[in-house]
């Protein structure tokens, strides 16, 4: 096959800088920020490196350089239509505007994430597994697609938020490693969000949706999930999800190799081959990867050789095991095993794309935005603030002052998000406890993990109104429009002006319900 100058280009490039990974990483650090920034993605980089991609997601930027087609697609709760949005351009960023004009005043899910290396291996709803999928029907739920915005190069884009219990799968796939077949793949996450429970993972996994035994997996791994491996500091680490077993290096349990990793965007590299693999990390927005383990196949019995399946999952585990969180900006599957050239390239490649938390304002009702939330009841509460507790997950409302301990000052600062059951209006997610947002239940406030249902993202949304009393903004219930965000003997409910509980009580409504939005604490 005769393949383009540039590839030959890099090709060249990546052989010279075989010599060593330093050399590799400074080489490729300079072409990715001269002319060909534009023209190569990260599976241009692979393809030349000799291990091609045969899968390759991301719902915030072309992973090849020509790349113009659909990245993913979204659909509408309002009348369940779909669109998919591409990118700006051949090779540029998502074209996030499209998804916010269709997804307007209602809400919307990623219902496809596409796969750009021409295998048709997208991802789409994870269908019940081994575990049962949520409540509702048993399979897996869909990303709410507004809850990840971040910018790429300055442009707004969008990542796949995993609540527990949603999950993307294809068990019918084309080209991905089989048996002891080589294989690469690298993610990058959110190293903030993330927990304990089985499995946010992106990777090769059972066609079966079941548990089919050690080995039958071999998948990217990122949280603190303890019970099943563990490196060192407290987490979240980035593991090899080897099916009955997440790995951090050649014992089951625990590798003191392999460290704690949580920037802000974490690159993670699992890769393997017959009786070797390897875990690889870094940060996504600077600098180059680190190599965590590099070395035989667990020493626990039926890893090797490994019976890799070849199904790809996002979100859950091998048997849809789906209590994992996080978040998922992109990701490859390879066909071979990459060289660390060739990852310190893509490295190169990301670093270069430009992500960023895109929180730009601070202080305003603007998703993205940072606030304080404070109350306006004179003379009770103008020092007071809406906050969660630490001690259990009610919300309530205490003074906060400048020489207010730093976790009181971070429990009362919140991130502005478009709202998760309708675009037009406000959700509002902890700063200190990544995922979970403030909503009711019974009426009463709380700060949750985000389920992933459609039930909370209604509970989680309020719409701000001008102040009920004249002064600031008020905040409406999306489920419940006669209630408003309200203070109440110091705890926060969702009230309406007179009603059945006792905290409808007509009194100070208009002032309970009125809210000045200030800069943010923390
Ligand atoms: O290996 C850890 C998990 O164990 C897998 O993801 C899942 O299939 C099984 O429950």
């Amino acid at each position: 096959m005769i393949k383009p100058p540039w590839i030959r280009g890099v090709r060249r490039a990546l052989l010279a800088a075989g010599a060593t990974a330093a050399l590799a990483a400074g080489l490729l650090t300079a072409t990715a920020t001269t002319s060909q920034a534009a023209t190569q993605g990260p599976c241009d980089i692979y393809a030349a490196g000799g291990t091609p991609c045969v899968a390759a997601h991301s719902t915030t930027r072309a992973l090849y350089g020509t790349y113009n087609g659909p990245l993913y697609q979204v659909k509408r709760a309002s009348d369940d239509t779909t669109k998919d949005i591409g990118p700006l351009t051949a090779g540029g960023v998502a074209d996030a505007a499209q998804q916010d004009s269709f997804c307007a005043n209602t809400s919307c899910v990623i219902s496809v994430i596409y796969d750009q290396s021409g295998k048709g291996n997208k991802l789409t709803q994870a269908l019940k597994g081994y575990w049962p999928g949520p409540a509702e029907g048993g399979n897996d739920n869909l990303a709410n697609a507004f809850e990840a915005p971040i910018t790429v190069g300055g442009h707004k884009a969008y990542g796949v938020y995993v609540a527990p219990g949603t999950g993307y799968r294809n068990n019918n796939t084309n080209g991905i490693a089989t048996g002891d077949q080589p294989e690469g793949m690298y993610a990058i996450f959110d190293g903030t969000h993330y927990n304990a429970g089985c499995c946010f993972d992106y990777g090769n996994a059972e066609t079966t949706g079941n548990d089919d035994g050690n080995g039958t997996m071999e998948a990217i791994y990122f949280g603190n999930s303890k019970g099943w491996g563990s490196g060192s500091g407290p987490g979240p680490w980035i593991m090899a999800d080897l099916e009955n077993g997440l790995f951090s290096g050649v014992n089951r349990g625990f590798n003191a190799g392999d460290p704690t990793i949580n920037h802000r965007f974490t690159t993670a590299i699992v890769k393997g081959g017959p009786n070797h693999w390897a875990i690889r990390g870094g940060n996504a927005q600077s600098g180059g990867l680190s190599t965590f383990y590099d070395g035989v196949r667990p020493n626990a019995p039926g890893y090797n050789p490994m019976k890799k399946q070849g199904a790809i999952i996002l979100g859950i585990g091998g048997d849809n095991s789906n209590t994992g969180q996080g978040t998922f900006y992109e990701g490859v599957m390879t066909q071979g095993y990459p060289s660390t050239a060739t990852e310190d390239a893509v490295q190169a490649n990301i670093t270069a794309a430009g992500y960023d938390s895109g929180s730009t304002s601070t202080g305003s009702l603007t998703p993205g935005s940072r606030i304080s939330l404070k109350a306006t009841t004179s003379p009770c509460c103008t020092t007071h603030y809406l906050r969660h507790n630490d001690t259990d997950t009610k919300v309530v409302i205490s003074s906060i002052t400048s020489s207010s301990p730093a976790t009181d000052k971070a429990d009362a600062t919140w991130i502005v998000r478009a709202g998760l059951a309708n675009t037009s209006c406000l959700s509002f997610e902890s700063v200190d406890k990544p995922g979970q947002f403030l909503r009711h239940a019974n009426y009463q406030l709380y700060l949750n993990t985000d389920s992933g249902g459609s039930s909370f993202a209604k509970d989680a949304t309020f719409c701000p109104t001008a102040g009920n009393s004249g002064v600031g903004t008020s905040f409406q219930s999306v489920n419940f429009p006669t209630k408003y965000i309200r203070h109440y003997n110091y705890t926060a409910y969702v009230a309406s002006n007179g009603g059945t509980n006792a905290w409808d009580n007509t009194r100070a409504w208009a002032q309970d319900t009125s809210w000045l939005t200030a800069a943010p604490w923390s």
